[in-house]
């Protein structure tokens, strides 16, 4: 979604913002902004497409910024933030929604709109608001007036900065005297890891080396936690894009989403034992590692069942008391699975990457696949990471951590192998999917979810239609969609005799088939081979991360912002 950033502090703000711009791009790149407190001042600057067509001119010792991924409003300069009030006395960047914007357009009927967005009535809402309160009171009643979600920074004329969020992350770096507000931590690192997380319906002012939150009318004190996440790793690192280096991280951060705390995994285990049923979801990507999470636990007698979190919420009035909610994401802010999670009163065990996320806070207890930062847009590192986890639980479950974490490492030798040994089969495949512009993956069981995945990374980074489904489907109607050269890949990880048996199916149609396995059949235009391995699904995944980053940039495609989409989706 969007990224917003805000500092003030003993710097020049300019560099703040436009160093911070650059690390929250990957959550939205339609358009981009910054407002500067250039006393007396506020100058802002807009521009269509990247953060770097910002200039950033001006000079000052506070300033926002903002990256957008549009809701309200199309992809013009107009629309991108900061947005001020008439005056241009308040600028306010802002990531979510505001539901009721129609409704105070109208009952702000005096003042001057420049854009469609929904963000605009809060600079001219709190600036009527300012013009009969203190600052305080005036946020305090402005806050009471929005609905929806929202994480905003804005700068006053008279020198204060500001931050208020609802069912949006936002987060305080602090420096000493300096401090910021993000979106997420990543644009402050390099300064300080140093966080505080503002809970809902906090508001804070920022006055010269003074930070005061409140909360209800009431001043109150949050915590200062440390963030042990480097600024290193936040950087491309040589590779060419985040991306690139986020897929050659894997054969690391697998092994380090095994090294949890024994306690943690114990405790995790018991909660599924203890729970009647365990319901697992996410989206997207997480969602396909719910699923497989879900197949995990029923190996080992849990009932569990496995649901993308946009359409759990309609069945979460089914879940009882007594139930198990395991809540997957990378980035613990998808709107669609916090939503999901307010609607259920069960126990929420989370797995997730990003700490102090808006999940992990909102859950009784929380596994950490310790990632790193994942930046590219589509999901690499996360996902292989996710499963190891889950699969470590489900070992967990079965009284075998031992034996689950020596597995899993074992899996995470290989990894480097299975890179090199495709590397050119790869090459060759992505060259041959420049002249095909749709494709099919099936597979079975755990291979379905990897159908999936691998569909989903292709689709998002090459723009090539591309659809998955359990094998046994095909002949149930998508096979009328097959004709001469329509490339179907296949997954052969479980019950490979029928999974072959359906590609054969499309192949005596005319297909091409691409298989991944332990072994090369006839039937096979190209092959991706992988080795024997009790987690091979971890394993399989990779060649078709960089298959489908190689068939993007052949494509002229910037695989770590793929067109319309953004990082971290915290709107429903
Ligand atoms: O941060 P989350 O794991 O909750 O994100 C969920 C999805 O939005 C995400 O996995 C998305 O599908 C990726 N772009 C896929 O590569």
């Amino acid at each position: 979604m969007c990224g917003i950033i805000g500092y003030k502090g003993e710097e020049n703000a300019k560099e703040k913002i436009a160093e911070g711009l650059k690390k929250l791009e990957y959550r939205g790149y339609d358009s981009a902004g910054a407002a500067i407190l250039a006393n007396p001042s506020i100058k802002v600057e807009k521009a269509e497409g990247s953060v770097e067509n910002l200039s950033h001119n001006f000079n000052g010792k506070a300033g926002i910024g903002h990256t957008r991924w549009a809701t309200h409003g199309g992809v013009n300069k107009a629309n991108a933030h900061p947005h001020t009030d008439t005056e241009g006395k308040i600028a306010v960047a802002h990531n979510g929604i505001i539901e009721n914007h129609s409704e105070l357009r109208e009952k702000l009927g005096e003042e001057k709109f420049e854009s469609e967005t929904d963000t605009e009535v809060i600079p001219h809402l709190l600036k009527k608001k300012l013009s009969e309160k203190k600052l305080e009171k005036a946020l305090k009643e402005t806050l009471s007036e929005l609905k929806g979600s929202y994480a905003v920074t804005g700068l006053i004329e008279s020198g204060e900065m500001i931050a208020f969020r609802k069912d949006s992350p936002l987060v305080i770096g602090v420096k000493e005297n300096s401090f910021f507000v993000a979106s997420d931590v990543m644009p402050f690192l390099e300064d300080t890891n140093k966080a505080i997380f503002l809970k809902d319906e906090d508001y804070a002012v920022i006055r010269d080396g003074e930070l005061k939150i409140f909360n209800s009318g009431k001043q109150v004190n949050r915590q200062i936690e440390e963030i042990d996440w480097d600024a290193g790793q936040a950087c491309k690192n040589g590779f060419e894009h985040f991306m690139k280096k986020e897929i050659h991280e894997q054969p690391e951060t697998v092994k380090r989403a095994v090294f949890q705390d024994r306690s943690d995994i114990e405790e995790a285990s018991k909660m599924i034992k203890d729970a009647k049923k365990v319901y697992l979801t996410g989206c997207g990507t997480a969602s396909y590692a719910a699923m497989l999470g879900a197949k995990y636990l029923r190996s080992q007698g849990i009932e569990a069942y496995a649901e993308q979190s946009h359409e759990f919420e309609y069945m979460a009035s089914h879940i009882d008391k007594d139930d198990l909610v395991i809540a997957v994401s990378q980035s613990g802010e998808t709107a669609d699975l916090l939503s999901a999670l307010k609607k259920t009163d069960c126990p929420v065990l989370s797995v997730t990457n990003v700490v102090g996320s808006t999940l992990a806070r909102n859950s009784d207890k929380t596994l950490y696949i310790n990632a790193g930062p994942e930046i590219g847009v589509a999901s690499t590192k996360a996902f292989t990471a996710q499963l190891t986890v889950l699969k470590l639980l489900s070992y967990a479950v079965a009284g075998e951590i031992s034996k689950g974490r020596s597995s899993l490492l074992e899996t995470a030798e290989k990894l480097e192998e299975v890179i090199k040994t495709n590397e050119r089969e790869l090459e060759k495949i992505s060259d041959y999917l420049l002249e095909k512009d749709q494709c099919f993956f099936i597979g079975r069981n755990k291979g379905r979810e990897l159908a999936s995945e691998a569909a989903l990374k292709l689709k998002e980074l090459s723009y090539i239609h591309a659809e998955a489904f359990p094998g046994g489907e095909f002949k149930h109607g998508t096979l009328s969609l097959i004709e001469e050269g329509v490339p179907v890949f296949v997954f052969m990880l479980d019950d490979e005799t029928n999974s072959l048996s359906n590609a054969v199916e499309a192949y005596s149609r005319g297909a091409e088939l691409i298989g991944c396995g332990l072994t090369r059949q006839d039937v096979f235009k190209y092959f991706i081979q992988v080795p024997e391995d009790d987690n091979r699904e971890i394993l399989e995944i990779v060649p078709f991360q960089i298959l489908a980053y190689e068939t993007s940039l052949k494509k002229g495609n910037n695989p770590d912002k793929p067109r319309n989409l953004a990082k971290s989706v915290t709107v429903k």
